[in-house]
């Protein structure tokens, strides 16, 4: 393994970018849209300045991690000669199974094909390739650069030689891999997407405002983050879109999402992403500051 493609340089792109090159390996980062790999470049630049200041790497490092990082927005190019692509493009079964579907075409036999979906069936996108047995969930953690956990989902017919490639390569990016069968949701997002819209669903029902839903579960459970400021984090348009996969997925109305949800992604309160959702987010505020139009009325 020597070169990776990333597609999609979003929220997930930007940092599994960065991850795989401060690691020593060749990254193609590909995107549609040149103004978010410009933006995913800048982000890029200022996590390696964070941790330069916080003295986990050096400016030899920072440098060669940028070197190794080329942006493209044609994704012939992107992935021509790549050992491992890596999807992080948008949560859209449409879109990931048109992806893969052309990257069979594209890449080489060999390249192994994974994607960082939240929550789409592996096996359904392995099925439009040629090679299924080469195609892998690698469903990297929010910020990859920090978060230690790596699920890597077998699809029903990705190979052992495959998956056992992908748990070594995640042990090198100094990650902590673990193997997961296909299902919606995986684990990861079958257990915290209902509780986060179920935080939704309190709110919407008025049981308890943003802070305090948020205060609950970090005094009372030990949460690092509540899950409202959890849900700004991934994106509400991310988590919609998982809550809805698993909704199709089981049949069950049990993971119906909250009306609260839907609307705030209709309106582009997407959370950080858009600067605003349950909480309200600007370049220089350090503070949690809650959104105008979940401030209670004081009496
Ligand atoms: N946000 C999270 O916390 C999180 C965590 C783990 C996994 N994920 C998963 O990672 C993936 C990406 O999520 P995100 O939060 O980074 O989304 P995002 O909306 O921030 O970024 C998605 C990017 O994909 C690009 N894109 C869309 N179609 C494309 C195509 N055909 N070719 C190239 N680029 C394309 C978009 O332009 C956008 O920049 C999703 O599958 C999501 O479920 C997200």
């Amino acid at each position: 393994m020597k070169k990776i493609a990333v597609i999609g340089s979003g929220t997930m792109g930007n940092g599994i970018a960065h991850t795989f090159a401060q690691n020593g390996f060749d990254v193609a980062l590909i995107d549609i849209k040149t103004d978010v790999l410009q933006r995913a470049l800048q982000t890029i630049t200022t996590n390696l300045d964070k941790q330069i200041k916080k003295g986990t790497i050096d400016e030899q490092l920072k440098t060669d991690t940028l070197t190794r990082i080329k942006t493209y927005t044609d994704l012939a190019n992107g992935v021509k000669d790549a050992d491992l692509v890596v999807e992080a493009a948008t949560e859209n079964r449409d879109t990931k199974l048109n992806l893969f579907k052309q990257l069979s075409d594209i890449c080489k036999p060999y390249t192994i094909l994974a994607s960082n979906t939240s929550s789409i069936s592996i096996t359904e996108i392995a099925s439009t390739t040629k090679n299924p047995g080469n195609v892998i969930g690698m469903h990297f953690m929010n910020p990859v650069p920090l978060m230690k956990l790596v699920e890597v989902i077998k699809g029903k017919q990705t190979t052992d030689k495959v998956t056992e490639v992908i748990m070594k390569l995640s042990r090198q990016l100094d990650k902590i891999p673990v193997e997961v069968n296909d299902a919606p949701g995986f684990v990861a997002n079958r257990i915290l997407m209902p509780m986060i819209n179920e935080a939704i669903y309190t709110l919407h029902e008025g049981v308890s405002g943003v802070e305090e839903i948020d205060t609950v579960m970090k005094l009372g459970m030990a949460h690092p983050m509540g899950p409202l400021q959890l849900a700004d984090f991934i994106g509400l348009d991310v988590c919609l879109a998982i809550i809805n996969v698993l909704l199709l997925g089981f049949n069950s109305d049990k993971y119906a999402p909250c009306p609260l949800l839907v609307n705030m992604v209709a309106a582009q309160n997407l959370g950080v992403k858009t600067g605003s959702g349950f909480y309200k987010y600007t370049p220089e505020s350090k503070d949690l500051i809650v959104a105008d139009r979940f401030k209670k009325a004081k009496n």
